[in-house]
């Protein structure tokens, strides 16, 4: 035991055999030049304020008209599903700026949104109800940690498939689902993608590769994962959502989350096949009974009054904010290779020579106040890793893992600090290389 020398407490084996994740020990460190988490540094708060006093002054306003349960409705436990108000601004949101196919009754349109607590809830969930030990899950290689974590304590194998600037190759996961049926005896339960502005490699998936990937879901009756929690965060027109060419509402889990486009109350919200609702409420209600009301409460007036109003210049911002660190990489620091995001919170870079940058960030990057994650970070742990290899179209274990690689974060720092700190690290990296 790691933590319990004595050995005196009785805890589950995943205790022990996983790590706690990278950027939860990071958050720890506070540092001056911080790129490590990808927490949202541009929030629009003075709406936020003003937001919280509509909400008082309405709230009064309801108890001297005798409305007590209104009020006590805001300060209590909410439906499993989530507070109908924001339900019903989300679903209003989704179908017509987005396209995901819902009804066209309110009433019915609203039901399809289920409110979690963060969409890192839903992947949480979504292991909860798919994965039995030995289940197989599909992701991109690289990949985001907060989805390995569950899938590794829930004991899935993960399939890693090769990425390209345009995210994962559709043809390599459909050779990986039909060799995971020849060498396991299984089908994937799902493939993770997330296709607009990836984290952690900040690539975004062109439209037809999202059609493909759906075509082969449907064809092989697997279901996608669509983590879309950057969807709001996009620097250029976009493309499609993959749910909205779900027309069945069978073939895809659509997740979102209102941490990165409007502040971090906790607060996610997913479209899920009809199907999986029930099993995915009865999880969420072992775990948490409901997500608190009062956010959600905050929330469906920022929805429903203020985002549009706001969000543009969030983007700007956040795209400002990419440009400078990009510049500042190609500027600063040694040969490499870096990703050019067109939204979201993260760059990728690559050394061109060998180096080990999680060794490096601990000696040497953060006693210097400059923090990232190294990309070791986004591999599942060998026992539980596999990669699809196209030059012998199979799938191996994953054995060795690139340590020359970070996860660089644009979201938090203003542009000046972004651009002193990645001098600072391209000056140490420069040293070491
Ligand atoms: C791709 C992705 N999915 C899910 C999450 C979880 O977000 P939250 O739980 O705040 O909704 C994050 C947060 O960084 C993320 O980057």
């Amino acid at each position: 035991m790691v933590y319990d020398p004595e050995g005196i407490y009785r805890l589950s084996a995943w205790t022990d055999l996983i790590p706690e994740s990278e950027i939860r020990r990071l958050l720890r460190f506070t540092v001056k030049y911080y790129f490590a988490g990808g927490k949202p540094g541009i929030l629009p708060l003075e709406t936020f304020i003003n937001i919280l006093e509509e909400l008082a002054a309405e709230q009064r306003e309801d108890l001297k008209k005798g409305n007590f349960f209104n009020v006590l409705g805001q300060y209590n436990y909410e439906k499993t599903a989530g507070y109908d108000p924001l339900r019903l601004v989300l679903a209003k949101r989704l179908k017509y700026k987005d396209g995901i196919p819902l009804p066209n009754d309110e009433n019915e349109m609203k039901e399809k949104v289920i409110i979690t607590t963060g969409s890192q809830q839903s992947l949480f969930i979504l292991g909860d109800i798919f994965i039995d030990p030995g289940d197989i899950v599909i992701a991109p290689m690289p990949t985001y940690l907060g989805f390995l974590g569950p899938m590794m304590r829930f004991d899935a194998r993960i399939i890693l498939i090769p990425i390209d600037d345009k995210g994962m190759v559709p043809e390599y996961v459909e050779k990986a689902i039909e060799i995971s049926q020849k060498k396991f005896n299984k089908k994937p339960d799902f493939i993770y993608v997330i296709p607009d502005s990836d984290n952690p490699s900040g690539t975004t998936m062109p439209i037809n590769r999202r059609k493909k990937l759906l075509e082969i879901a449907q064809r092989e009756k697997v279901l996608i994962v669509e983590d879309a929690a950057y969807r709001e965060i996009q620097f250029r027109e976009r493309d499609p959502p993959i749910k909205s060419m779900d027309k069945e509402n069978k073939w895809v889990c659509y997740l979102r989350t209102t941490s990165k486009e409007a502040a971090v109350f906790r607060v996610g919200y997913a479209v899920l096949p009809d199907a999986i609702v029930p099993d995915f409420l009865k999880s969420k209600g072992y775990i948490d009974l409901a997500t608190a009301a009062i956010g959600q409460a905050i929330l469906k007036i920022y929805y429903e009054r203020y985002i549009d109003k706001v969000l543009p210049e969030t983007v700007r911002g956040y795209e400002k904010r990419c440009c400078t660190m990009r510049d500042s990489i190609d500027r600063y620091f040694p040969e490499g290779y870096r990703t050019d995001p067109t939204g979201g919170f993260f760059i990728w870079w690559e050394s061109k020579k060998d180096v080990d940058l999680k060794a490096f960030l601990e000696k040497v990057a953060i006693p210097n106040d400059v923090s990232y994650v190294p990309g070791a970070a986004f591999y599942p742990l060998p026992r539980f890793g596999f990669v699809y290899d196209p030059d012998t179209n199979d799938i191996i274990k994953l054995s060795s893992i690139k340590k020359n690689t970070m996860r660089l974060s644009f979201s938090y720092l203003p542009e000046d600090m972004i651009e002193e700190g990645i001098k600072k690290l391209g000056k140490l990296l420069s040293e070491k290389l």
